[in-house]
């Protein structure tokens, strides 16, 4: 990667692009202005045009956490900065620095090509590297910012390129400090600490049925595993349109949880830090009678409750009121309310 090296041309630009294929929820949008980033050291020019003429604007990535209106005024800056390479490795640990614009899927397949297990659980898991730590995305027990050493980031507010460490990043569940700053940072790099000790994490429920009786699978298992599950229980955005998970699971107190089990024996929920609990909200969705439903052209995941679904045709307007619809219902009958995880734009 020498983007941070040598001056590059500046990026394509294209006018009225069409995102249809770059968001998967799959929804006729086009982006007035798109800028094709591919390398950092173009990002400072471009804001400074849209800082100029006072224009809206927004970075995206693998269009997989995003809800997008028919035109997306402004600029869109498309993070294509790709790359990847091991920057140092000693006996505990390996760092690798890989590109905003480089996907997600296909990283964790490259790192364990290289023998650098770690990352497996977080297989198949749509989207881009830069986007990762912004929603500090997980899965099977895994999240991201465990395995983060740094994020590389042009700062708009001080146009200033600088490196967040881990701990500068202030990641909790689906949280990050660049979720907690929009409009501020612009991922160019991240930077993965793979320690070099490697134990397969599969207490997770689904994996753990996967591997019953097997005790030590390799990364190589596990990353299938993993494959197979999601395919099993997620629709292919390729197939049709979605963003995973549409709301976050809900974080509740240890009183209202311990009230709420009262009610509802199969309650389904994690532990969470600080002694609260998390609620799957795939199943107070799922307890609504919501699964399969469809509404207009979007619906419901007839698998997966927490997944909305563009049948074909739909529209932001489409999947916010059915969400809104199910934010309601799900408040009504258990008092939980439910947030929206991708972001709207
Ligand atoms: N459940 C139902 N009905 C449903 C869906 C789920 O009863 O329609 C129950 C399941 O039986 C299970 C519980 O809810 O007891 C949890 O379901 P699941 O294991 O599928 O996980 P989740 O909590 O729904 C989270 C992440 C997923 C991640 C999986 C696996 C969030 C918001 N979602 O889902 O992330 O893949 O765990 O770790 O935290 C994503 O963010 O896009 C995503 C897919």
């Amino acid at each position: 990667m020498n983007s941070d090296q040598n001056a590059s041309a500046s990026p394509k630009l294209t006018l009225n692009l069409s995102l249809q294929d770059r968001n998967t929820f799959g929804f006729d949008t086009s982006a007035e202005l798109a800028y094709d980033i591919t390398a950092a050291d173009q990002i400072p020019a471009v804001i400074e045009q849209i800082a100029e003429k006072k224009l809206p604007w927004r970075v995206l990535g693998g269009g997989s956490n995003v809800i997008l209106p028919k035109v997306l005024p402004g600029a869109t800056l498309l993070m294509n900065i790709v790359g990847q390479e091991i920057i140092a490795s000693n006996a505990d640990s390996t760092l690798i620095a890989v590109g905003g614009g480089v996907n997600w899927h296909d990283f964790v397949a490259w790192t364990l090509d290289k023998d650098l297990p770690g990352l497996e659980n977080l297989a198949l898991i749509p989207g881009t590297v830069g986007a990762a730590p912004i929603q500090n995305i997980g899965a099977y027990g895994v999240e991201i910012g465990e395995y983060i050493d740094s994020v590389k980031v042009f700062d708009v507010k001080t146009k200033a390129f600088i490196t967040l460490t881990k701990d500068d990043c202030h990641f909790a569940y689906r949280d990050s400090y660049f979720k907690q700053n929009p409009q501020r940072f612009i991922v160019t790099k991240v930077v993965f600490n793979i320690p070099k000790q490697w134990q397969g994490r599969i207490h997770y429920v689904d994996l753990a049925k996967q591997f019953f009786g097997q005790s030590s699978p390799s990364p190589e298992e596990i990353f299938l595993a993993v494959c197979k599950i999601r395919t099993l229980k997620l629709p292919d955005p390729k197939v049709i349109g979605n963003a995973g998970s549409f709301f976050q699971n809900p974080v509740v107190s240890s009183e209202q949880y311990e009230t709420l089990l009262q009610k509802h024996s199969g309650l389904a929920s994690y532990p969470d830090a600080n002694g609260k609990r998390k609620l799957a909200a795939g199943w107070l969705i799922d307890q609504c009678g919501f699964k399969g439903r469809r509404m207009s052209n979007v619906g419901v995941y007839e698998k997966q409750a927490l997944v909305l679904v563009n049948h074909g045709n739909g529209t932001a307007q489409d999947i916010l009121r059915l969400a809104k619809c199910i934010q309601d219902k799900v408040q009504k009958e258990f008092g939980v309310s439910l947030e929206i995880e991708p972001n709207i734009l």
